[in-house]
């Protein structure tokens, strides 16, 4: 335990999630990374449902000390898909048999794939709809059940600028984007009066080892990074960002 207090003050916490528990999907990506550090950063005990196991266990490894030990765990990573509401009933449970609360869910699962609107191609429109909005939705579902019961939530999803307007070959992903910050404004409506927020951030393209391999020719240090993204994020899951609800946040250059 004095090692993470020495962790703490050492990344200087700025919002204390010591006393919150955050449930991650996509946690094996490169926002998930990222913002799986930095609510540990801020001392909040976090859990990551993946659907690849030795990916799980690589980030657990990439975080060292972080993620605690075995007998005092601050990251557990599960095996379970987001999309799947009984496995993911099973992950809110063992996340309050661990900790006894449930407070964030941070949506992070995501990729994009190109699809022309001229094309009508519902196959790859519903293949975006399943990655990023039936995880996200089942997922918060899932979470809000003990969110409701303690009257404290934090609900913070990944969309994309895209949401706002469509572009060339993007038709699924835009679509799916556009949904997901839908369907965001909808829960926030729904869940004011109980404590809980709801938002979504809208990066256009994030500063990562893919974006600059496929884009060589870009200036990536034009494009957020992903700690931006992160502090984003954090910020919306802290206490402090109650009055914060239904908004879609874009966050897409370096100034
Ligand atoms: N990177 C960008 O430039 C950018 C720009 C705008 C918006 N975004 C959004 O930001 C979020 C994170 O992006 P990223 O760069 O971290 O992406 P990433 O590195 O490709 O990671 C995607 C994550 O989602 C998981 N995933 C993908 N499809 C899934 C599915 N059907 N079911 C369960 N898990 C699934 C992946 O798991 P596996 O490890 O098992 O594959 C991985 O953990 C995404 O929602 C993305 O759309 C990214």
């Amino acid at each position: 335990m004095r090692s993470r207090t020495l962790i703490l003050a050492i990344l200087a916490v700025v919002f204390d999630l010591s006393k919150r528990a955050a449930v991650v999907t996509g946690a094996t990506g490169n926002i998930g990374q990222t913002v799986i550090r930095a609510y540990l950063g801020q001392g909040a005990h976090v859990v990551a449902p993946v659907r690849d196991a030795n990916r799980g266990e690589a980030l657990r490894s990439a975080l060292g000390p972080l993620a605690g030990s075995d007998a005092d765990p601050l990251l557990m990573v599960v095996s379970a898909d987001p999309a799947d509401r009984a496995a993911m009933d099973r992950v809110v449970e063992r996340t309050l048999r661990a900790w006894g609360r449930l407070d964030i869910i941070a949506n992070l699962v995501g990729g994009y794939a190109a699809s022309e609107a001229a094309a009508g191609d519902l196959a790859a429109y519903r293949a975006a709809w399943d990655q990023k909005v039936a995880t996200a939705v089942t997922a918060t579902a899932a979470c809000l059940v003990p969110m409701r019961a303690r009257g404290h939530g934090r609900i913070v999803s990944v969309a994309s600028l895209a949401a706002l307007k469509g572009e060339k070959a993007a038709a699924g992903y835009a679509m799916a984007n556009a949904a997901l910050l839908r369907w965001t404004e909808s829960l926030a409506e729904e869940t004011k009066r109980e404590g809980i927020t709801a938002n979504t951030v809208l990066p256009r393209i994030i500063d990562t080892a893919e974006n600059r391999a496929a884009l060589p020719k870009a200036d990536p240090s034009r494009w957020a990074s992903a700690d931006e993204v992160a502090a984003l994020i954090v910020f919306l899951s802290a206490d402090e960002a109650s009055g914060i609800t239904g908004a879609a946040i874009p966050i897409v250059a370096r100034t």
